[in-house]
């Protein structure tokens, strides 16, 4: 004896809900639809027994249940065909994904030099408190290196920057008049024989000097430079300038300070240090108030005009912020070490 229609319907049903759930790909997915849906699916088959009820009533009934029930295995079927179909997408997308990290396997890519970074580093914060840059020749003549810095033919502090020159004579200029730049301090002078003040610049650049190499010196080297010119300028200022480019570059926990000294180009002239949080001081570099000849020199007014510069080594900075000991090892190009930094 056959179980009520209904009975059947609502089993045929639940058997196909659940199969439509329990399908993870979509073939098999298909195969429910077949197997349920399909000509002689589970609950196809069913209608065939409708003509055998007996009332309008009961057919009508059994009819709606069975419509009921293809509705709602084909609409489960729908939603579990779209979840299946995403799942796939993703899962090809995963599959074709670009590994883009294996580009590192090949050449590395190299970094700046630790002096070109100290040099950059010093540039960033200069701008930073306002400052421009300009860069001069590293081939100079006495004029520029000595004569305009207040250093005569006869200066005594000649003597102290062991001088390259060059073995250029001609039109241009006299022989042993040509040379590498001993510092950066030439720069100033093209910068106030070129351009208006107010001026506030700094000036990197490569230096020389007549060195046998060792762990603390360089016959090549680099320095920065900086000058102020401008109405009223102090030595205030200058203390001011030295002290916010400390806190600036090396933290706000160090502090700078001024040591009487002297240089040819500045008057009065100064050393300044560093101090760091630990208490130690660091000597740096030179500094003072533009002398009056240098100014002249620049072509500027000295009852006009004041100003305060400075100057001080890149590569002791390199060093210092590094704990580099022997200053020879920055340029001996051994990548084990310079790819460190
Ligand atoms: N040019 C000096 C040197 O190489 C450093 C220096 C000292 C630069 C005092 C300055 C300065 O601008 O005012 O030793």
């Amino acid at each position: 004896m056959d179980s009520p229609l209904s009975a059947d319907v609502a089993a045929a049903r639940d058997a196909g809900l659940t199969r439509v759930a329990a399908s993870v790909t979509l073939d098999e997915l298909a195969a429910v639809d077949a197997e349920v849906l399909g000509k002689k699916g589970s609950l196809v088959v069913l209608k065939t027994r409708l003509g055998s009820l007996g009332t309008v009533d009961e057919k009508k009934a059994a009819g709606q249940a069975l419509h009921a029930a293809t509705q709602a295995v084909t609409e489960a079927l729908t939603v579990r065909r779209e979840e299946l179909r995403r799942a796939a997408r993703a899962a090809q997308l995963e599959a074709e994904r670009l590994d883009l990290t294996e580009e590192l396997v090949g050449p590395r890519r190299g970094h700046a030099h630790l002096v070109t970074q100290a040099w950059h580093r010093l540039e960033d914060v200069f701008i930073g408190l306002g400052f421009q840059i300009a860069e001069g020749p590293e081939v100079e003549t006495d004029f520029y290196n000595f004569e305009a810095l207040n250093m005569p033919r006869s200066h005594p502090a000649r003597s102290g920057f062991d001088t390259l020159f060059t073995d250029y004579h001609g039109p241009l200029a006299e022989e042993g008049t040509v040379l590498l730049r001993t510092h950066t301090s030439p720069v100033q002078i093209r910068v106030m024989q070129t351009i208006e003040p107010p001026i506030y610049m700094v000036m990197p650049g490569r230096v020389f000097r007549r060195d046998t190499p060792d762990a603390t010196h360089m016959p090549v080297f680099h320095q920065i430079e900086g000058l102020v010119i401008d109405r009223g300028i102090t030595m205030a200022h200058l203390a001011g300038t030295i002290d916010a480019f400390t806190k600036a570059f090396f933290g706000g926990a160090f502090t700078s300070r001024l040591r009487p000294n002297y240089f040819p180009f500045t008057e009065p002239s100064a050393e300044f240090d560093i101090q760091r949080p630990d208490g130690s001081w660091i000597e740096l570099g030179g500094c003072g108030m533009v002398h009056p000849n240098v100014l002249r020199a620049g072509g500027l007014d000295p009852e006009e005009w004041s100003g305060f510069a400075f100057g001080f080594g890149i590569d002791r900075m390199a060093r210092e912020r590094h704990g580099i000991d022997d200053i020879r090892d920055m340029y001996s190009n051994d990548i084990r070490f310079i790819e460190q930094f």
